[in-house]
């Protein structure tokens, strides 16, 4: 017999569950004025929010923490970091910062005036925020394919190039000071780019004097779709096509709450001095000082060592597949789920599940709350809701997709569990018929709404 796929890991720490009612969750979800942001933890059962900062450490990040040194300035553990992320991505120098989008805010602030344009693809919300939040343009170039949940294409995540070289010719190129490659891109579903393809953005990008800046949350899972996915690259190690990757790049912005596998911690990795030292100031200001950077000696020793283990072939493809186990759950349900599964997380196609509801009635957040009352499992809405305001009209910007994601945290939850969100997901997929209605907005924040909106029934 062909011995079954395992983990490449066992546990060593655990931490209780409480199942709840569903009667108890009807009004759990109704004080949370229908945000599952606003949900405690103990009144979720799975919570597949986000595979940010949620995941489990390994007993060598556990003792790494032990070994922290909390100097002010110079400690061995801001050195232990230096040479973890120059050894894994190439770039000589970083600052730490205390997450991704606190590494957005000093890159940005270094980077970015009033009245640019950015290219990328289908920018992260805090990027996007951060961007707009200077009074600069994000200009979404990814490929249309990404726009269809049903094709089959194995990176969803590439940049369409005729679409990035209009943006350089039809704007003034000063005003382009970079583009963002997002890997794996998020909110088009945690899809890969391919190295073919960030090549060409780079090739392009330098014929113009652009700047090519990653974003790089899930970069070793991006490695991975590349290994597996692109021919020429089954052979490399995840190491040698990540140090391939960033080798395009000019910088990199990283949420370690992701690919590095601890719970809280971000970077900026910086080819050239010069930036270095413009960017310098900007985390001193808004950090801490730059050899410790909103982290804790002990923290960035967890994360170099997370670096290390998040970057292991072994690792990547138990995560993955725990992933795609859930996909092919729903699949076989005939739940619409985009195809082909994320890296990160399983995108449901709320469109395609409630085709009966007006986007107005926000459609992937009346899925996650179904699901929520359902099984208390809670996910999250990226739709209209997530999709915010139009910055200067103030309307209401409808995005192609309406998607509930279900982010699996690393290292943390066993394929019982993705058996028990599936079926949670497949009863609500049962009775979809009757659901007729969904929510109307009754308070909201005037940018990253998503967070602290609050909702009422249609
Ligand atoms: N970029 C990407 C692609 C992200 O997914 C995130 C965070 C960030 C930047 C910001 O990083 O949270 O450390 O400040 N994504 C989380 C998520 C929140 O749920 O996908 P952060």
């Amino acid at each position: 017999m062909e011995l079954p796929f395992a983990e490449s890991y066992k546990i060593k720490m655990v931490e209780p569950l409480r199942r709840s009612q569903r009667h108890e969750r009807e009004q759990w979800i109704k004080d949370a004025h229908y945000n599952l942001f606003n949900l405690r933890s103990d009144q979720v059962f799975v919570d597949l929010l986000t595979d940010s900062g949620t995941g489990a450490m390994s007993d060598r990040q556990w003792s790494e923490m032990m070994l922290g040194d909390e100097s002010y300035a110079g400690a061995s553990s801001y050195f232990k970091l230096k040479n973890a992320i120059t050894d894994i991505t190439g770039f000589d120098f970083f600052l730490p910062t205390h997450q991704g989008r606190a590494a957005e805010n000093v890159l940005f602030s270094a980077m970015i005036n009033s009245g640019d344009f950015i290219p990328g693809n289908a920018h992260f919300d805090t990027t996007k925020g951060h961007i707009e939040f200077r009074k600069a343009t994000a200009v979404d170039c990814t490929i249309d394919e990404a726009f269809d949940t049903t094709l089959d294409h194995p990176f969803k995540g590439n940049i369409d190039l005729n679409k990035l070289e209009k943006v350089y010719t039809t704007h003034p190129i000063e005003k382009i000071p970079l583009i963002i490659i997002t890997v794996t891109c998020n909110t088009s579903g945690g899809q890969p780019v391919s190295m073919q393809n960030i090549k060409e953005v780079a090739a392009l990008s330098k014929q113009y004097g652009v700047k090519v800046v990653f974003d790089a949350a899930r970069f070793a899972e991006n490695a991975y779709f590349i290994k597996t996915r692109e021919e020429g690259y089954a052979d490399k190690s995840i190491r040698e096509i990540v140090l391939e990757m960033f080798s395009y790049g000019d910088a990199m912005t990283m949420s370690s709450k992701k690919d590095a596998i601890v719970n809280m911690g971000g970077f900026i990795g910086i080819r050239e001095e010069a930036l270095f030292q413009k960017a310098s100031v900007f985390n001193i200001m808004f950090e801490g000082f730059i050899t410790y950077g909103g982290m804790s000696g002990r923290d960035m020793n967890a994360l170099a060592q997370g670096l290390y283990e998040g970057t292991e072939f072994d690792y990547l493809e138990t995560r993955i597949r725990q992933v795609a186990f859930l996909g092919s759950l729903l699949k076989e349900a005939g739940v619409p789920v985009q195809y082909p599964f994320g890296g990160h997380a399983i995108f449901v196609d709320a469109r395609r599940f409630l085709p009966h509801l007006p986007q107005e009635q926000y459609i992937a957040q009346t899925l996650a709350v179904e699901l929520y009352v359902e099984g208390g499992v809670r996910g999250v809405e990226i739709g209209t809701i997530m999709a915010d305001r139009d910055p200067s009209t103030r309307e209401n910007r409808y995005p192609n997709l309406e998607l509930v994601r279900l982010a699996i945290p690393r290292r943390t939850y066993t394929n019982n569990h993705m058996r028990y969100v599936a079926a949670s997901l497949i009863n609500v997929f049962e009775r979809r018929d009757q659901i007729t209605s969904g929510y109307e907005i009754t308070k909201e924040a005037p940018i990253l709404r998503h967070f602290t909106v609050q909702l009422k029934k249609k």
